[in-house]
């Protein structure tokens, strides 16, 4: 039997898409590459061809007036989401879009607004939710297996000094640094692994070590609607080996404590702690000795992303990552640089 294919086609095929979701997608199931579109015709060719693609642009416009295309990927600068996506809708694409979706949360809602409009699907590459010890921690906390979650932390950072031109370094082509970048994904995992929203934020996000004009350190609090109180820390200023990329969740019947799952590779460990909800102890020996290493069977995110999405254009599957849900994180990012200005607790709002 053969199976159904979506034909993708990839807006800034040269980034994230090539390191990463292009490998990805060569090993969906249901998904097969249409067109490239890049910006320098040299590189554009060389993806088409490295890929197996039909076509390669040079203009987004191009790839979205190809009939060939169903669906697109976008994987551009910030800076240029909005115009392409709302352009995608327009011409009828399905759209998964790279996180940030745009510069501002009011951005971002005329691109659902559009894609509303259009009658299309659209998704948010927070890809992270399918790491297998993401789905399994998600999975024991809802079974109520570490009891009332009391709390949280999520890190991401890495080592990001000034690059001339890198638009990432600079506000208006990125929307913000650290918190923007990296820290979306935290607090969508929390969010998404306990199932609540966050309604209230405070902290602090500095440029501390670079001069550039975005955030090189971000550390905020999130409260969430479910009681969870958790902490984010997105930093472009650790190196690479020296920060673990932790993400722990603290309940009334124990622990969930990952290192290295938050990344671009699905791997790392995931230490569980069940303790059934401990009797009170004064001598506070805390022997953790009953820790024990869950085991899981990893794939690909990127995969299992574009498979998603693919699914849901194919049979019509709920969409797992809504831009909605992308909408409400970037109000929380919002929300977090208030903060940081005002030195208040800010309201995330609706
Ligand atoms: N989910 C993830 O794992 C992940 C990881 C990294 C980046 N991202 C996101 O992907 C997006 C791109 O980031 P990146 O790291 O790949 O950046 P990048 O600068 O490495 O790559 C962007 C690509 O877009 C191309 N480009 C430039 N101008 C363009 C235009 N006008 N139209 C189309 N393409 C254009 C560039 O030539 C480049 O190849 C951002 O939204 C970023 O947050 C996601």
């Amino acid at each position: 039997m053969t199976v159904k294919k979506v034909k993708w086609g990839v807006i800034g095929a040269g980034g994230i898409a090539d390191r990463r979701t292009l490998p990805g997608m060569m090993l969906a199931k249901n998904a097969e590459l249409a067109a490239v579109m890049e910006v320098d015709a040299d590189t554009a060719e060389r993806l088409r061809e490295k890929y197996g693609a039909k076509k390669a642009y040079t203009d987004y416009a191009g790839l979205l007036r190809d009939p060939d295309v169903e669906c697109v990927y976008i994987a551009s600068p910030v800076i240029f989401h909005k115009e392409q996506a709302i352009a995608a809708a327009k011409a009828g694409k399905h759209i998964l879009c790279e996180k940030p979706i745009a510069l501002t949360s009011g951005e971002c809602l005329e691109v659902s607004g559009a894609c509303e409009k259009a009658g299309i699907l659209s998704a948010t590459g927070f890809m992270m939710r399918y790491h297998a010890y993401h789905q399994m921690m998600k999975k024991i906390i809802a079974e109520g297996g570490i009891g009332q979650v009391v709390s949280a932390r999520a890190q991401l950072t890495c080592w990001y000094p000034e690059i001339p031109g890198a638009w990432r370094q600079e506000k208006k082509l990125s929307g913000g640094g650290a918190l923007i970048d990296m820290g979306v994904h935290c607090i969508d995992l929390i969010e998404y692994i306990t199932g609540g929203r966050t309604v209230k934020t405070v902290g602090f996000s500095d440029t501390k070590t670079f001069s550039y004009d975005v955030d090189d350190s971000s550390n905020i609090l999130i409260r969430l609607d479910n009681g969870v109180t958790g902490y984010v820390d997105s930093h472009f200023n650790i190196p690479d080996e020296a920060a673990f990329c932790r993400l722990e969740f603290y309940g009334t019947k124990g622990s969930l404590l990952a290192e290295g799952t938050i990344g671009q590779v699905e791997g790392g460990s995931l230490k569980a702690v069940f303790s059934g909800g401990g009797g009170y102890e004064a001598q506070q020996d805390r022997d953790t000795s009953g820790a024990v290493d869950l085991t899981a069977e990893f794939g690909n995110m990127y995969t299992k992303e574009i498979e998603s999405f693919s699914d849901s254009i194919l049979s019509g599957s709920p969409v797992q990552v809504p831009l909605s849900d992308a909408i409400h994180i970037q109000k929380v990012v919002e929300a977090a640089y208030r903060s940081s200005e005002t030195g208040a607790v800010e309201d995330v709002g609706e």
